[in-house]
């Protein structure tokens, strides 16, 4: 008799697609990332590095493409936990700029292949400054890990499909644990806060396993192939979801080539809001924050100008249910870890409507998983 082996549709795991079964692993990709890291009785986080806290002023991020969404995050979360001053850069940027870089800075170099040239490159750059050099890196023994004083591995596991999943939510929460590592030595994030946001993190793959849910799952899957058609997308977000709608117009793009763009949602009467039409869907990310009620009064704007609303609420957000045309529910999530709960929901939006045009997400044109020629 013979048996039909497929070497590949194993590896997939069941699923049509590696993105796809990576979008699924991300509860236990989170699990890895936290696990031993967090001490909730303590408040504190043990990331098991040598960088001593005290030994910089001020912060450079330096990363390319989903790692650099994913250190726009942390940017926020640092400068608010541990109130250290943080910039960012895309590394094709920052190699070339003439930095300014002392024994005073710490440059972050976050990656998942620890293997991009442009990323690479700026660590070396930036060490040429006297930098102390920090990475933030799935790939186990990758070029940069060789070249960092320290490694804060993410755990994520073997990242196949070129558009990253799980690389992205656990650089996310892996940036958390630094802020908190951070704002603890630093004395910056009292016991009581630390507890709580240990707690909101430990939560993380719990809440993303139920963002996963069949039923959610199949209404994002609608929504998408009901804008399928659509010539361009609209992606808002504030604090420390802005870098979300980033990371969800890049993801869209990727693997669908429907021409997305993002901004802070504040910034689109400045520009973005001349493009809105009936025929433009826009996605606003509107989950439980400080700054929901601004949020929603762009989303108004939006829908005073006919513009499709796709809100992404809390569970429960029943009140807001209205003014949106579509609404994905996620699970409610402290503020600072929401980002990684959020990013779900923006994965399976991409993934769906990118299936719904017949597009191969494993292999989307003209893109490489890593990128190690200039
Ligand atoms: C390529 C990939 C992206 C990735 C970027 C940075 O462009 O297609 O998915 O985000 O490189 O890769 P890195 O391995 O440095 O995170």
């Amino acid at each position: 008799e013979h048996i039909d082996w497929d070497a590949e549709a194993a590896e997939k795991g069941g699923y049509d697609s590696y993105m796809l079964k990576e979008i699924y692993e991300q509860p236990t990709a989170l699990t890895n990332t936290l696990i031993g890291r967090l001490h909730d009785d303590t408040g504190e986080v043990n990331l098991d590095i040598g960088l001593d806290p005290a030994s910089f002023k001020r912060i450079s991020i330096i990363a390319c493409g989903t790692a650099y969404y994913a250190g726009m995050v942390g940017e926020y979360l640092i400068e608010q936990l541990a109130r250290i001053p943080v910039d960012i850069d895309v590394a094709s940027e920052y190699r070339y700029r003439d930095p300014l870089v002392s024994e005073q800075t710490l440059a972050i170099v976050v990656s998942q292949s620890g293997e991009t040239i442009d990323t690479l490159e700026a660590l070396r750059e930036a060490k040429k400054g006297g930098a102390r050099t920090l990475g933030i890196i799935n790939a186990k023994g990758s070029s940069i890990t060789r070249e960092v004083d320290d490694t804060l591995y993410i755990h994520a596991g073997p990242e196949i499909g070129v558009a990253s999943t799980k690389a992205y939510t656990s650089m996310v929460s892996a940036m958390l644990l630094l802020a908190l590592w951070l704002g603890r030595a630093r004395g910056t994030l009292g016991g009581e806060q630390a507890r709580e946001l240990l707690h909101a993190a430990r939560e993380l793959p719990r809440l993303v396993e139920a963002a996963l849910a069949p039923e959610r799952v199949a209404r994002i899957q609608e929504i998408a192939e009901k804008y399928a058609h659509a010539s361009d997308y609209l992606f808002l977000g504030r604090g420390v979801n802005s870098p979300t709608a980033y990371e969800g117009a890049l993801k869209l793009k990727e693997i669908s080539y429907i021409h997305a763009e993002a901004y802070p949602a504040g910034e689109m009467k400045h520009g973005p809001i001349a493009l809105i039409d009936e025929d433009l869907p826009v996605v606003v990310v509107a989950t439980e924050s400080r700054l929901l009620e601004k949020t929603i009064s762009n989303v108004q704007e939006v829908r005073a100008r006919k513009g499709k609303v796709i809100a992404l609420l809390s569970d429960g957000d029943t009140e807001n249910a209205q003014h949106a045309d579509d609404v994905i529910y996620v699970p409610r999530a402290h503020e600072m870890v929401s980002p990684v709960v959020n990013a779900v929901a923006m994965q399976l939006l991409a993934y769906f409507t990118a299936t719904a045009l017949g597009k191969d997400v494993d292999k989307p044109r003209n893109l490489a998983k890593s990128v190690t020629v200039e």
